[in-house]
């Protein structure tokens, strides 16, 4: 069954040559999906017919959101936590162990009910593609399970057994780091695209997180980092060296590091410029809910870094799904214009999956749109916490 989706009033295509800008901007727009892909865009008035019609009686169209950093796969919540940082308590990523002991003591179907309910609440928010990380189980069984789960839900899965090390390890991290790239590497690949370090002061040293990527690359899985957080390290570096899809938080840099950065953009050797780039992904959830310092945004758009925006959605630091939320952050907190946060939460997180068949509007891509209850992508910044998303279509099945 083909559908119409017409009387589009502002089309984001992200793509320059289908309209204006960056977003590729087209008014009075319209777009044919079949077969769960885009047959068509173009002028309304010269559209062609199709077995059934969406009238989007002049609402602004997107593409679908992709959120590139999320950890759906747990149990339990740390709203105390939460409570205590407002109060002025620091954030220090030691309320991980918190969860990973509330997540080995559930069983899979209540794992599976909880990533249901966020999936769920990101689907409604307009969230098409979602990475999920395991990352709350940090034992063999735990860690294959939580991607099992995963994978249910998302093709985009990805394997942090080197979140934190668990307690039982906790003199002994070398070990950890050991069966991290021993047993559990072997039990959770099979479900997983990706693994990613939490590489920190607290978490994992530069040594152990590219001792872990490397044995993760060496499997075929992709590389992702979580790198300067809580404070300047080496872990953007240590994603650039190992041609990381993305580093993600980025919220303490160094000039070198933006340096680095912005040198991969000219290292890509793939047709259509941009792939090989290690992405930065922000997530300004965290640094609402940390009370912290945002990422400079600005630093790295105007370097010529490729930067994507992402939920961060986990109980601990950031317990949001909803990718308009950080777009309203990232456009007031981090002086994103409106385009450029739009354009980071769709085509900039399928460059940090390396995707392109999603985040664009483009003849052949998914059939993921979403149509906003506003006549302009700007209302996404302009009218923070409204529900805008008013129709959501996955795969050009309308949810
Ligand atoms: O991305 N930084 C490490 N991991 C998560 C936080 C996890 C938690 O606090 O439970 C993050 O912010
Ligand atoms: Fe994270």
């Amino acid at each position: 069954m083909s559908l119409l989706v017409t009387d589009i009033g502002e089309l984001v295509t992200n793509d320059p040559a289908l309209g204006d800008g960056p977003l590729g901007l087209r008014r009075d727009a319209a777009v044919v999906v079949d077969g769960g892909r885009v047959a068509w865009v173009g002028d309304a008035r010269s559209a062609p017919a199709a077995d059934a019609v969406l009238d989007a009686a002049g609402r602004a169209a997107l593409p679908g959101f992709v959120d590139s950093h999320a950890h759906l796969v747990f149990a339990g919540d740390r709203a105390a936590e939460f409570g205590a940082r407002m109060a002025g308590e620091p954030y220090t990523g030691g309320g991980i162990r918190t969860t990973v002991a509330a997540t080995r003591a559930a069983t899979d179907d209540e794992l599976r009910a909880n990533v249901a309910r966020l999936r769920g609440e990101a689907l409604r928010q307009g969230t098409t593609t979602i990475e999920i990380k395991s990352g709350y189980g940090l034992s063999v069984a735990d860690e294959a399970r939580s991607l099992r789960i995963a994978r249910e839900f998302s093709d985009e899965t990805t394997f942090l057994g080197a979140h934190v090390v668990p307690p039982e390890y906790a003199d002994r991290p070398d070990d950890y780091v050991g069966m991290v790239c021993g047993s559990m590497l072997a039990a959770a690949s099979p479900h997983a695209r990706w693994i990613d370090v939490f590489c920190e002061r607290g978490a994992f040293d530069v040594d152990h997180a590219r001792a872990i990527l490397a044995c993760g690359q060496a499997v075929g899985l992709g590389v992702r980092v979580h790198a300067n957080q809580l404070g300047p390290g080496p872990g953007v570096q240590l994603g650039v060296e190992l041609g990381a899809a993305s580093v993600d938080h980025c919220t303490h840099l160094s000039g070198a590091d933006v340096d680095a950065l912005a040198s991969t953009r000219f290292d890509c050797m793939c047709p259509d410029g941009g792939h090989t780039t290690t992405v930065a992904t922000l997530l300004p959830g965290a640094e609402f809910s940390t009370r912290s310092p945002y990422p400079d945004a600005r630093r790295l758009l105007d370097a010529g870094v490729t930067v994507a925006l992402a939920t961060d959605c986990n109980p601990g630091s950031s317990y949001t799904s909803s990718m308009p939320f950080c777009i309203a952050l990232a456009v007031r907190e981090m002086r994103m214009t409106p385009a450029e946060a739009v354009s980071a939460a769709t085509a900039g997180g399928a460059r940090a999956l390396r995707r392109d068949d999603v985040g664009v509007l483009t003849v052949g891509a998914r059939a993921d749109l979403l149509l906003l209850d506003a006549p302009s992508y700007l209302h996404l910044a302009y009218r923070p916490g409204v529900p805008l998303v008013s129709t959501v279509l996955l795969n050009g099945e309308s949810q």
